[in-house]
């Protein structure tokens, strides 16, 4: 545990997200991240298949303090150290968001710190930048070589969503500037994922299982279609490959059960094809439009496969990948979105801006970056 001085300068926030089913809080200061909490509720969702939105709720609920009380505690800071609150304010489930958006107004009002709504796709958009406290340099040193660091970052940047709920492109034209190139108009590919793995009965999530298995499967084994070649836009679909695999799987099992090459053939088939319409629309992005490297955030960036397809692709437009520099910040978590309400609050200051009342921050389940 790092002690901090008491009433440090250093602009200390505490985060919240209670987007989907995870419960998270964190504590990070600029970049850096204290601590990062996440109370994940997989088991208690296992059963239905997907993520139940009432359960959620009530699972976020037991969840929230326990969970605040340990980043506060990771961190070694106390309310008195902060120098704001953040929550996600959107897009998400609905009932699950207001569980961190009270919870997050109540400790705004009992410190009369100002509270920071955040959207959760810029969290997962700048995943990318958060990085782990170096215990062996002080909090001030590392954040001023933090703040450094994002100074000096070149834009535009390309950041390439890829989760549960969401599959975007997004311009970064600066920190805090956003342009959605393109977007999922069905399907989110972790979602599409999810639903694949339920017909050849993976269980919930089955990302990381169609990861493992597709290493032991042939790609070429089955085809799926391509979608949205000829759109003239960059916006992808997965319902069609969907319906297809849905139909494959549906005749194979009339025949026989599937055996366990089967399933692995199909895991790396449907996955290629997913992973193969990201990169596809990715191409005909950065043949249009210059960028200085690409982000990549979101449940489905840990998928090994995934970050050496885009790899390849963005080789010879001479682009690095940047990645989270843990699997934790992929999935869901509140230090992505700690780093996100740093930026907003140093603009803040900067600008000399006031602080809107946390009393009027509502959720946002629809909210597009
Ligand atoms: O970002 P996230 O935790 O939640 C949303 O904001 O949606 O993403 C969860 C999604 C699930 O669909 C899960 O199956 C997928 O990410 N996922 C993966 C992997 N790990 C998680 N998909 C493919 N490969 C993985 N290793
Ligand atoms: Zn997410």
């Amino acid at each position: 545990m790092s002690k901090l001085p008491k009433n440090s300068h250093l602009p200390l926030i505490l985060a919240i997200d209670t987007s989907c089913d995870d419960t998270s809080a964190a504590v990070t200061c600029s970049s850096i991240v204290l601590s990062n909490v996440v109370a994940s509720q997989i088991q208690l969702h296992k059963q239905y298949g997907g993520v139940f939105p009432t359960v959620a709720k009530q699972a976020h609920k037991e969840n929230i303090e326990p969970v605040i009380a340990a980043a506060l505690k990771k961190a070694g800071v106390s309310l008195a150290d902060l120098a704001a609150i953040a929550v996600t304010q959107g897009p998400g489930l609905a009932p699950a968001l207001e569980i961190g958006i009270e919870k997050a107004k109540a400790l705004a009002q009992e410190t009369g710190l100002p509270l920071i709504p955040v959207n959760h796709i810029e969290g997962h958009a700048l995943s990318v930048l958060v990085e782990p406290r170096q215990k062996a340099v002080t909090l001030e040193n590392q954040y001023a070589a933090a703040q450094q660091k994002l100074a000096g970052q070149q834009f535009p940047v390309l950041a390439v969503v890829v989760s549960g709920g969401h599959t975007e492109f997004i311009k970064v034209t600066e920190l805090g500037t956003y342009e959605r190139l393109g977007f999922t108009v069905d399907d989110a590919a972790g979602e599409a994922l999810d639903k694949f793995g339920r017909m050849v009965d993976l269980g919930y999530p089955a990302g990381p299982v169609i990861e493992q298995f597709a290493r032991l499967g042939n790609a070429r084994a089955y085809q799926f279609p391509l979608p949205m070649t000829t759109s003239g836009n960059f916006n992808l679909s997965f319902s069609g490959m969907k319906t297809a695999a849905r139909k494959l799987t549906e005749q194979m099992s009339a025949q026989s059960d599937l055996d366990k090459q089967q399933i692995f053939d199909l895991c790396a088939s449907f996955q290629y094809a997913v992973f193969r319409a990201i990169t596809y629309k990715l191409n005909k992005i950065l043949v249009k439009e210059h960028f200085f490297g690409i982000w990549l955030g979101g449940g489905v960036a840990s998928n090994v496969a995934l970050r050496n397809a885009i790899r390849q692709k963005i080789r010879v437009f001479h682009l690095a990948l940047r990645v989270p520099y843990t699997k934790r910040l992929c999935i869901d978590n509140a230090a992505m979105i700690g780093v996100v309400a740093g930026m907003h609050f140093q603009q803040h200051v900067e600008q000399h801006k006031s602080w809107e009342s946390a009393k009027s921050v509502e959720r946002q389940p629809r909210w597009e970056i």
